[in-house]
């Protein structure tokens, strides 16, 4: 087994990537500024350190007999890094070649690095491959973009990888409900009607799930299959009212007692609209996504209904700008 560490591990994905690692059997360690808490499980696998990235020397520290990290943290939408741009620079851009010296220093053997499917901006193609041109239209994505270059061009001496996930839908621990699906069906849930902004714009989404499984496969495969490589990691691509209807009739169907939930569409100048083509990930490392939006739906629904999502209207925990905002981070 191995000793991973996840930056960022205590936030939406990391809440359910830590415990898919401890059930495989892996230590694991979570370095973390810990803004939004933490549930994660009680395990002596499992090492929590509140760290943050831009501190080298903790890092390294943190970094002792790590064979391989999952790097997940950053200020992780526009909104919130917009709210203090020196900060977001900070810790999105310029901490990063700290982080690869630290991994590199410390002997670590697999980088695993999160980008994003939208540093390719907005894009007439029908679909966007992993070397269609970049053009990243907020800082959050340029960001996104130069660290990836900051990768290859550092090259360092252990086997590294760069995903581009799509929009992230479903349950956490720690849910986000400021993701496309999940805003929708909060809404849904909790007001009866969903407000669609504009509606014709494509987003690609992926079940955060998948998100999990796609980095289970990448700590596994062989190095000769992803070493110095980028891989976009999307499933369904769909109009922001193909979501909108899809979660209607979902949440329906899962919460009968709701009535019709209503949808009501208005104008945007919002018309961000991508394609992105994930073949690559499926056709060269045989991954294959299992879940839908449906499903994302199906669970946030059940989690609503468990009360596993309380105050979800008004508690900042679930919105990334309202949280920063009222912590106040520097
Ligand atoms: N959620 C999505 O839809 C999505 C889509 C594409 C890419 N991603 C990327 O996946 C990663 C995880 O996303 P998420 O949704 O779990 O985000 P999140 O905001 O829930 O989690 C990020 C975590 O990083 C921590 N963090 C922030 N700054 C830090 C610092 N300086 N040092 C240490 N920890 C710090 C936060 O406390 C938080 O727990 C991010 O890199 C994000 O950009 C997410």
């Amino acid at each position: 087994m191995t000793k991973i560490m996840v930056t960022g591990g205590a936030g939406y994905v990391g809440h359910v990537l830590v415990p898919r690692l401890l059930e495989l059997g892996h230590d694991v360690v979570v370095y973390d500024t810990m803004w939004f808490g933490s549930v994660l499980p009680n395990s002596p696998r499992l090492t929590q350190v509140a760290g943050d990235i831009r501190d080298q020397a903790c890092l390294e520290h943190a970094l002792a007999g790590v064979e391989t990290v999952i790097h997940l943290a950053c200020i992780s939408n526009d909104t919130s890094f917009a709210l203090d741009e020196a900060l977001s620079t900070s810790i999105n851009r310029d901490a990063f070649p700290g982080v690869i010296r630290a991994c590199e220093k410390t002997g670590i053997r697999r980088f695993i690095n999160a980008s994003t499917s939208s540093v390719y901006g907005v894009s007439d193609a029908p679909e966007v491959f992993e070397d269609n041109p970049k053009v990243p239209l907020t800082l959050y994505n340029r960001f996104k973009w130069e660290c990836e270059q900051m990768l290859a061009e550092a090259d360092p001496n252990y086997t590294w990888v760069t995903i581009r996930p799509a929009t992230l839908c479903g349950y956490s621990p720690r849910t986000r409900l400021d993701l496309s699906v999940n805003i929708l069906t909060n809404h849904a849930v909790n007001k009866g009607t969903i407000t669609v902004f504009g509606g014709e714009q494509k987003r690609p989404n992926l079940h955060i799930k998948d998100m999990v499984a796609a980095y289970e496969m990448l700590l596994n495969i062989p190095s000769d299959k992803i070493h110095r490589r980028t891989f976009n990691c999307g499933f369904q691509n769909m109009r922001i009212s193909e979501i909108a209807t899809s979660v209607k009739a979902e949440v329906e169907k899962a919460m009968p007692q709701l009535g019709t939930i209503g949808i009501t569409v208005t104008e945007s100048n919002d018309n961000r609209s991508y394609h992105i083509n994930s073949d690559k990930i499926r056709r060269e490392l045989g991954f294959g996504t299992k879940f839908t939006v449906n499903d994302a739906v199906r669970d946030l629904c059940q989690a609503f209904q468990a009360g596993l999502l309380p105050n979800s209207m008004t508690d900042d925990n679930y919105f990334n700008v309202q949280k920063l905002k009222a912590l106040k981070v520097k």
